[in-house]
């Protein structure tokens, strides 16, 4: 164990759970990767190792998939009726509420987000998520349909359709909202019928690891969920070609969606995608200026910008640039940085070294194309993977930092003088996933709504996310939507059946 923390910090279940390598979860059971491999997972507030965990590569996933394939044609899944379905993924909910500190501490720690934050927002939130779907486990409804049939005149039939599970899907989520994502992804999956391979990031591992613990006790049959932790390069990349998948799901780089979409032509296997995104967030001078000031700093440093949707180009209407930046650039400086366990720390480290190199490479690129640094700027400290919080001003279009997703805490500010310039300069840009705007003026934002090219619109608030609402990218930010009634669709194929009346 390279454990670095003192237990005494610690939940006691979650240092035991950090003491003994971890295994990945096939066809209801722990084992060991075929190859006998293993990887580390990091503390990112110091970049030492936190646990050992069993590395997955093909055969591996071909083993997961194997049971995944057997729990969906011949398992007890199958027959399970749409309540009984929905009474586990409920269960599973009740359990995850139960150890909300346990896993409020894991994601801190692999992660480096705020024990606070985990504790109110990610873990709350994957409780909310699974009772949602778990709803609509027995509101899967097809439809009858009436039918003409012009070439069989006289004849009757009664049309309807089936709504049934798309089948054998594989899971591959991102690092920043480790156990949210598994959520997000497996919710919709187990109402549905669906079974599942889900591969963690591999820098953030431990916390579906844990959740695969609290489904074998809620009691899903086996192979329903295996959980297979490795690398996106060997792992991810099996489950994404695997020709017995039905359907890919995946959150991460719009670089590896491509990938994803061309490992998934061999058998055609259905895909969506939750991609990046370099979201505009857009303030007119008749906003509430201060509501707006702390709403632009949130979005764009919540979760350290380590966020799809981040409002990472901020745009404020010309008279009240400087009133905005300036304001915003006072909150940064304040902001604490440390690590998450810290209850003082209002902001963790970056995930990875990976990252705090990406992020600082976009810090140097703005500066040598003449942004100004309003506030942070640099790495934070000599230990783990800290960015200061930064405003960027002086940006331009052409920029790299106004282009590119940095996902780190940066935001780059510009003005606009005409509130008719605003849409076409919001839109340009190669991601659609999310918008702010900040007005008192109804008609000015919901036509600003009706404009942007992006799959989420916030009015007057940012980052708000529930399990009701669908959540997904225009343009290269991805394909289909999470959550809400839409992602059903993902996860669910229409069968249509036609009999002829004697
Ligand atoms: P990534 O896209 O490489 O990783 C996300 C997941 O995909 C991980 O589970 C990884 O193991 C897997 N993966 C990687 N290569 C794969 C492949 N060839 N086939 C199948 N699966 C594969 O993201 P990474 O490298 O961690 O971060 C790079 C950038 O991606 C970030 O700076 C950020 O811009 C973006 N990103 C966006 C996220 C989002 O929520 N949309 C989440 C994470 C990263
Ligand atoms: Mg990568």
């Amino acid at each position: 164990m390279g454990i670095a923390i003192s237990a005494a910090q610690v939940d006691p279940r979650v240092v035991s759970f950090l003491e003994k390598p971890r295994q990945m979860l096939i066809n209801g059971r722990w084992v060991d990767s075929v190859s006998g491999k293993t990887f580390s997972t990091f503390d990112p507030s110091t970049g030492e190792v936190l646990a050992q965990v069993a590395e997955g590569d093909r055969e591996d996933i071909d083993l997961a998939v194997k049971a995944a394939r057997k729990a969906f044609d011949d398992g007890p899944w199958r027959r399970l009726t749409p309540s009984e379905r929905g009474r586990l993924v409920w269960k599973l909910a009740d359990l995850l509420e139960q150890h909300l500190e346990e896993f409020a501490y894991l994601e801190s720690l692999d992660n480096g987000k705020p024990l606070t934050v985990a504790r109110a927002a990610d873990v709350p939130l994957a409780v909310d998520l699974f009772r949602y779907m778990a709803g609509w486990a027995t509101k899967l409804e097809g439809h009858t349909i009436p039918i003409s049939v012009p070439y069989t005149p006289g004849a009757k039939y009664l049309s309807y359709t089936l709504r049934e599970p798309v089948g054998v899907v594989g899971q591959i989520i991102p690092w920043n909202f480790p156990l949210l994502m598994a959520a997000w992804k497996l919710g919709p999956a187990l109402a549905t019928g669906c079974t599942v391979v889900l591969k963690p990031a591999e820098q953030t591992p431990l916390s579906a690891l844990l959740l695969g613990e609290l489904i074998l006790e809620a009691g899903f049959p086996e192979g329903v969920v295996n959980v297979v932790p490795g690398f996106g390069e060997t792992a991810g990349a099996a489950l994404a070609a695997h020709l017995d998948v039905d359907k890919v799901a995946f959150t991460g780089s719009t670089e590896v969606g491509k990938l994803i979409v061309h490992a998934a032509a061999g058998n055609l296997k259905k895909v969506s995608l939750e991609l990046g995104g370099k979201s505009p967030n857009v303030i007119f001078k008749d906003a509430d200026i201060e509501t707006a000031i702390a709403g632009a700093t949130s979005a764009i440093f919540f979760n350290h910008g380590q966020c799809c949707c981040a409002g990472s180009r901020l745009y404020v209407e010309k008279p009240i640039f400087d009133k905005v930046v300036d304001g915003i650039a006072e909150r940064a400086q304040k902001i604490k940085v440390g690590p998450g366990l810290d209850a003082a720390t209002d902001m963790g480290p970056l995930v990875s070294e990976e990252q705090l190199n990406r992020v600082c490479g976009y810090l140097a690129s703005g500066a040598a194309e003449g942004a100004k640094a309003l506030a942070g700027g640099k790495k934070h400290g000599d230990k783990g993977y800290f960015v200061e919080p930064t405003v960027l001003v002086n940006t331009r279009e052409d920029m790299k930092v106004v282009q590119e997703e940095i996902f780190g805490p940066v935001v780059a500010a510009m003005p606009f003088e005409k509130p008719e310039d605003i849409v076409p300069r919001a839109n340009d840009n190669v991601y659609g996933l999310a918008a702010g705007v900040w007005t008192n003026d109804i008609n000015k934002a919901h036509r600003m709504a009706e404009h942007l090219r992006a799959g989420t619109v916030w009015i007057n608030c940012y980052n708000i996310f529930d399990a009701a609402l669908p959540f997904g990218g225009y343009k290269q930010s991805g394909w289909g939507r999470e959550m809400g009634r839409d992602v059903l669709d993902l996860y669910t194929q229409t069968k249509a059946v036609c009999t002829r009346l004697g």
